[in-house]
């Protein structure tokens, strides 16, 4: 099967099968504040990923390019939504540009939409340290993603069956790139383990993926004949995924992404501690449904909601919001404690102004 036809089945069984809903953020409940001591327009959706100033903590994740006209049209819409919303933006996979030079223009698109916006690359992690300065010349990228996705890829019928060797590659990658490298996972989340072992080599960010939304192994098994269902299932909890990495207070920024739906998701995963989140399978959802227009509305709508919920905890910006006190629950408790993570640092905590 050729690489553009790949992209394109991915859109289908990414809007087909859906997000799932396990990401664990509904363990998560914020301790209410009778007595917030602010006032809406005071909060302050400003963040940072290392270097990078964000004026949202929202961004629009990894999906798609190199599938042709279809992907162009996509990625033109999703970087107007940026560019109108200020979000950022990463584009999907690069490798199909940088394998076939016919694909470029379906990435190029959305530095030309949005040419002062903040967009980012994204290869994977067999890239070599030339494929990703092309990544990132290709689209003037403010910062370069590498993806890490070895289920996806076993569930893969073409797949890569070998995964050694990742890490020293986004070692050199890091020692080489002009921009801030993330280092992200696809929906099965990232554990304490492989986050320290990646802060360890200088990525900027770790965008930790989580199990609860897009789930590629449910795509993948969608383009197999005999199914890998265990896969289904695997992977760790979105709201475990933020804690695990957040527990290590390395040099690598937070954020959450897999499954995020609502502005609630948002803070909650600001308040496990992510720095920002990104959101992919449910904007294409609105995109490919209802339309740009809707997709510009629902995001500045998850805006407005944000800052009301950041107004009803009295935290006045996303650093504030890190702070405010949570009560975890349910599995993800469970899982925190059975690994080590102190839940008690967030439910006895206070925003420190
Ligand atoms: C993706 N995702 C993705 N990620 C990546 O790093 N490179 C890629 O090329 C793609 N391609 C892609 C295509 C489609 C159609 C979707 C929906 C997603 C994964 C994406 O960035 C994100 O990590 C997961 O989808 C989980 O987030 P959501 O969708 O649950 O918000």
């Amino acid at each position: 099967m050729s690489r553009s036809k790949r992209k394109w089945d991915h859109i289908q069984h990414a809007l087909a099968t859906g997000q799932s809903s396990n990401t664990g953020l509904a363990d998560v409940a914020f301790v209410h504040q009778s007595l917030p001591d602010a006032f809406l327009d005071q909060a302050d959706l400003g963040t940072s990923i290392g270097e990078l100033s964000l004026s949202s903590p929202i961004f629009i994740n990894a999906m798609t390019g190199g599938g042709g006209e279809r992907t162009v049209q996509i990625n033109r819409d999703l970087a107007l939504a940026a560019k109108s919303t200020g979000l950022a933006m990463a584009v999907g996979s690069q490798m199909s540009a940088l394998k076939d030079p016919n694909e470029a223009e379906s990435y190029r698109v959305v530095r030309r939409e949005n040419p002062r916006g903040i967009i980012f690359g994204n290869l994977g992690s067999e890239a070599t340290i030339d494929q990703a300065k092309a990544a990132v010349d290709m689209i003037e990228a403010d910062a370069l993603q590498i993806h890490l996705n070895a289920v996806q890829e076993l569930t893969m019928p073409e797949g890569d069956r070998d995964f050694r060797g990742a890490l020293k590659r986004i070692e050199n990658i890091v020692a080489h790139s002009e921009v801030p490298v993330v280092v992200k996972e696809v929906g099965f989340g990232i554990n304490k383990e492989a986050a320290s072992m990646l802060a360890s080599v200088g990525v900027t960010a770790i965008d930790i993926g989580g199990f609860g939304g897009t789930n590629f192994s449910r795509i993948e098994n969608a383009r197999r004949d005999r199914l890998l269902t265990f896969f289904d299932e695997w992977g760790i909890p979105t709201a475990v995924s933020i804690a695990e990495a957040a527990s290590l207070k390395a040099g690598a920024a937070v954020i959450a992404s897999g499954g995020i739906r609502t502005s609630n998701d948002i803070a909650k995963a600001i308040a496990l501690g992510a720095g920002a989140a990104g959101m992919a399978g449910f904007f294409l959802k609105v995109l490919m449904k209802e339309g740009l227009e809707a997709l510009i509305e629902e995001i500045n709508s998850i805006h407005s909601e944000l800052k009301m919920i950041m107004t009803a905890l009295g935290a006045k910006s996303i650093a504030e919001l890190q702070q405010s006190p949570i009560i975890i629950s349910g599995r993800t408790h469970h899982w925190l404690n059975e690994r080590g993570i102190d839940t008690k640092s967030y439910s006895r905590r206070t925003i420190k102004k």
